[in-house]
């Protein structure tokens, strides 16, 4: 049986991807190794990591002033690494949009006279906030938020016009849309949903900001650190890296970002679509800041919510369970999900609506 699955992290890979590491697992480019136990000093391995850090550059145009780095911790040690990293006057406002802009906030406050400035939690989290309505506070080092949240399913699409670096969590939607990335001073994101396995999280910083750091800062979360040794200060997560590359490659002969962006818009439109012309299912989120990526959805019974679940995954559509803070289904649909695992997930819910009525 065909399994699409749709968990919201660690999330599906692309089938080339995948069949590309699994021809080269024993034996990669000739060498007579596994990536997975080649040394991180090696030539072959230099070439992977450099490519990978090419072909992202490439594929987000990043400019030269900025830095890209390959760090470990995922993306919750962000949440520190960026007040210990940008605060220099002090002071940064955050914008509450979810679960992880919540935790990011959290650890910020250790550091500093860190304030959450707006959030959605008032209509739990279902909206993203008018950014042209925030007041930003005076002298802030930066403004934190979260571009796509993967457990409500909402995303910005505006950003706040604030005289200060924007820094944005991307886990959930990085490679998923077109990113000025001129217009952040920093942006970070967890690989396991839209790059690679979990291991490696991505790091972009404009160079400016890049030697700042607090001097409690450990070592290991200074970006100056990985920055000078091209992310290759301690033994990175090679493998992570090496499957980032692959699906970088993918990517690129796809056309890039901008291809990839439009195939995302036509298959969540396909599912909101069909949720909004629907008589038992629901989604919560309002309609100007749904998620391309995450695509939470109810029918209004837990029993329902249930039976659902437990059907879909018989017929080989998996992890759909919603996160528990918001209950009955999620569908995440990252780069990977074809069109195809879209429209059997459809065809389910439409079955499963008439069976259930
Ligand atoms: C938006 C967002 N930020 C942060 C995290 C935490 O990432 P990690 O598990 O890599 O620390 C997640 C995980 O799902 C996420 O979706």
């Amino acid at each position: 049986m065909k399994v699409y699955n749709f968990s919201a992290g660690p999330s599906m890979l692309p089938e080339e991807v995948k069949l590309s590491a699994q021809r080269d697992f024993l034996n990669y480019n000739g060498s007579g190794m596994s990536v997975t136990e080649m040394s991180h000093r090696s030539k072959v391995y230099d070439e992977i990591h450099q490519e990978a850090i090419a072909l992202l550059r490439e594929l987000m145009n990043i400019p030269d002033n900025y830095e890209v780095l390959f760090v470990q911790g995922g993306a919750s040690t962000q949440f520190e690494a960026v007040p210990l990293n940008l605060l220099v006057k002090g002071k940064a406002d955050y914008i509450v949009t979810g679960n992880f802009a919540g935790k990011a906030a959290k650890e910020a406050v250790k550091y500093g006279d860190c304030q959450v400035v707006a959030s959605s939690k008032d209509k739990n989290f279902t909206y993203i906030p008018d950014v042209d309505k925030i007041t930003f506070r005076d002298d802030i080092d930066y403004v934190h938020l979260t571009q796509n949240n993967t457990i409500f399913g909402t995303r910005y699409t505006k950003l706040p016009k604030v005289n200060a670096p924007i820094v944005a969590d991307m886990s959930s939607n990085i490679l998923s849309e077109v990113f000025d990335v001129n217009n952040y001073g920093l942006i970070y994101a967890g690989a396991q949903k839209n790059i690679a396995p979990a291991g490696v999280t991505i790091v972009i910083v404009r160079k400016d900001l890049l030697d700042n750091a607090m001097p409690i800062c450990p070592t290991m979360l200074k970006y100056k650190t990985q920055a000078d040794a091209n992310s290759l200060y301690n033994t990175p997560p090679c493998f992570s890296i090496y499957m980032a590359m692959l699906t970088f490659r993918w990517l690129k002969a796809l056309g890039g970002v901008k291809e990839i962006q439009k195939i995302n818009e036509y298959k969540a439109g396909l599912l909101y679509d069909f949720i909004d012309g629907s008589d038992l299912f629901t989604n919560p989120v309002n309609k100007a800041d749904r998620s391309l990526m995450n695509v939470p959805f109810v029918t209004g019974s837990d029993e329902l919510n249930a039976k659902f679940v437990k059907e879909a995954a018989a017929a080989g559509l998996v992890s759909l369970k919603g996160h528990k803070l918001v209950g009955g289904m999620r569908a995440s649909i990252y780069n990977a999900m074809p069109v195809e695992g879209v429209q059997a997930l459809i065809e389910f819910m439409k079955k499963f609506e008439l069976e259930n009525k």
